[in-house]
């Protein structure tokens, strides 16, 4: 045994008692013939002494320890002098006097600082994980992480879920991603696809009969990297046999009303049962589908009066069915012009030509980009659906739709941050649902799925895939936390036909859509239980739990933002003779 204790553990409570503890140097103090270390494992820290006169050979074997070394230590707990406590350490009270030191390996100097907090370029980090690792905020991410995905098993299996684990060398799973693929070696020139998601496999399994499933599923797509997006991520993924909509979502609310209450007590669900909104109507308030409603500033339409305004920028985008809409930032109305241009850059990003602004100065004056072209009544209009003051900033968009929304959408939450308007602890917890069941897609000229193939219609939509694929919405629910889609799921098609339709409304040909899917079409030929689920990004959850922006910070081993393994050198060349055996030849 190499410790008797934790690091963490020890209280007055050990007075007296002999320890033996192992960790490594968090920080070192000398005092003469006295030196303090701070010694910290994973459980936590606690100062240890040595003293020359007390214990001469222990103190001569502690003189070339440094940070990080791994040191096992020996001795009597004591209680620190009378005003030397330190009430930010558990272990303040007391420190272990040591007896017998022994060095279990010295360290480098670590490339960056463990014990303190500082801004260390990612890239670093990354490169020397397993050291960053061992700092305080990555070590509490990770017992977090552990929490969550306990909560959740746990949970599940009390509610009669049995945890399935599904191939990771499978086929095409299409969930809106590339694929990455994986050459066969005993089968030349074809390829196994790693899972999007498990979506076609958790189907069969209630074909199968399993009738409550759910996996902690490693899910693998090839797209643009973000901050809430990584190349390998994690699911929670369940699916249910015998359930409608309502039943999925009551199921995953309690889910994690329970799992907030339990691991992190002191964030606040921002309203409870979770609001419900239409897609339609987010996009309209909140400019996104996956809204932050933790604060107002919602967008408002004035693409009526932009018709015949006089304004011919305004008037043009209305003629030809795009939309005018703007935001208030209530207490921005004295922004100077280079302020206000900073905001026109932001949305130029999501392709907004420009951003219009009325500015009402605190002083009582207005100052606006358009103003002078609009005629008194107009602007009076929309000073009173604006609810506009002194102090305030209006900013509109005019575009395509898709572009006013998103543009300001985006600049909504930019703003929102910027005025504080984001409590870092309220959970802003949210469902969406009646999403289009397909969209137009202008490029290939056909309409595509808007959630995945499987999805079902709404059962009173259906007919509209004949006459009106447009107006149908899907049996399809995202899950929302504080402006990210944290889950989605539906209700699935369990029928043949009406499968069959959907492949055909979307343009997949009959061959294809056999090729590729053929299994799960016949297998939905052997009784399949009316079934649906939802998939829940444990890496988000788990970001915005721990009050992250990034969700590399609660992964242990990343990819970074060009999808590279930067400590281990991933992805990386191979032999010639791998190579051959797979018969591949390369052309880079
Ligand atoms: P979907 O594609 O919506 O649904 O994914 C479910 C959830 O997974 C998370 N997510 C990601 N997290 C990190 N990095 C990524 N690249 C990434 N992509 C998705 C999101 C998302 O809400 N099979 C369906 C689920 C179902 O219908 O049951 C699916 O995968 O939080």
């Amino acid at each position: 045994m190499y410790k008797s204790h934790t690091c963490g553990e020890l209280t007055a409570k050990h007075l007296d008692q002999e320890v033996t503890l192992a960790g490594w140097v968090h920080r070192r103090r000398d005092h003469g013939g006295v030196t303090f270390i701070d010694l910290r494992d994973r459980f936590g820290m606690v100062q240890i002494v040595s003293n020359t006169d007390l214990y001469p050979e222990a103190h001569k074997i502690m003189e070339p320890v440094r940070s990080e070394w791994v040191i096992q230590a020996k001795g009597w707990v004591r209680r620190r002098p009378e005003g030397t406590f330190n009430p930010e350490m558990s272990t303040g009270e007391i420190e272990v006097e040591v007896r017998e030191v022994k060095i279990l390996n010295p360290a480098k100097t670590p490339p960056i600082y463990i014990n303190k907090e500082e801004e260390v370029d990612e890239q670093v980090r990354l490169r020397y994980r397993y050291l960053d690792l061992r700092k305080e905020r990555m070590r509490r991410n990770l017992v977090l992480r552990h929490q969550v995905v306990k909560f959740i098993r746990d949970y599940l299996d009390r509610n009669g879920f049995l945890e399935v684990e599904t191939p990771i060398l499978f086929k095409t799973t299409p969930e809106g991603a590339r694929d990455y693929l994986v050459p066969s070696r005993v089968h030349p020139g074809e390829f196994y696809a790693l899972p999007q998601s498990p979506q076609q496999l958790k189907q069969l399994l209630m074909v199968a009969g399993v009738e409550r499933y759910f996996q902690i599923a490693r899910c693998f797509r090839d797209e643009d990297q973000r901050g809430d997006r990584q190349p390998e991520f994690t699911q929670l993924d369940l699916e249910m046999s015998f359930v409608e909509r309502e039943d999925v979502m009551r199921l995953t609310e309690d889910l994690f009303t329970r799992l907030v209450a339990e691991i992190v007590p002191g964030k606040r669900v921002l309203e409870s049962p979770w609001p419900r909104f239409t897609y339609d109507e987010v996009m309209r308030r909140f400019g996104k589908d996956s809204p932050d409603i933790r604060f107002g500033m919602e967008l408002i339409d004035i693409t009526d009066l932009a018709a015949g305004s006089g304004f011919r920028v305004f008037e043009e985008i209305a003629e030809s069915g795009g939309h005018v809409r703007g935001i208030k930032a209530r207490g921005l109305g004295d922004y100077s012009r280079r302020q206000i241009e900073e905001l026109i850059e932001f949305v130029a990003q999501y392709a907004a030509k420009g951003l219009a602004y009325i500015a009402l100065t605190s002083a009582g004056e207005q100052r606006s980009s358009f103003a002078k072209y609009l005629p008194e009544e107009t602007l009076t209009e929309i000073a009173r659906r604006f609810e506009a003051e002194s102090g305030d900033l209006l900013l509109f968009v005019a575009a395509r739709p898709e572009v006013t929304f998103e543009s300001l959408g985006r600049l909504r939450e930019f703003l929102g941050d910027r005025l504080g308007l984001r409590d870092p602890e309220a959970l802003g917890f949210c469902w969406v649902v009646d999403f289009p069941f397909v969209v137009w897609n202008e490029a290939e000229k056909r309409w595509d799925p808007s959630h995945h193939l499987f999805t079902s219609p709404m059962p009173e939509d259906a007919p509209l895939l004949d006459s009106e694929p447009g107006r149908a919405r899907g049996q399809q629910y995202d899950m929302v936390l504080n402006g990210y889609e944290v889950g989605g799921g539906s209700i699935r098609i369990h029928n043949r036909e009406l499968q069959a339709r959907v492949f055909e409304l979307i343009g997949l040909e009959t061959e294809v859509a056999q090729e590729r899917f053929g299994h799960i079409l016949e297998a939905f030929e052997y009784g399949t239980p009316p079934h649906g689920g939802i998939a829940s990004g444990i890496d988000r959850i788990c970001m915005i739990l721990a009050g992250e922006t990034n969700i590399r910070e609660v992964i242990a081993f990343p990819k970074n933002q060009n999808a590279r393994d930067v400590m281990a050198g991933a992805p990386s060349r191979v032999e010639d003779e791998q190579l051959e055996e797979l018969h591949i030849e390369l052309d880079v």
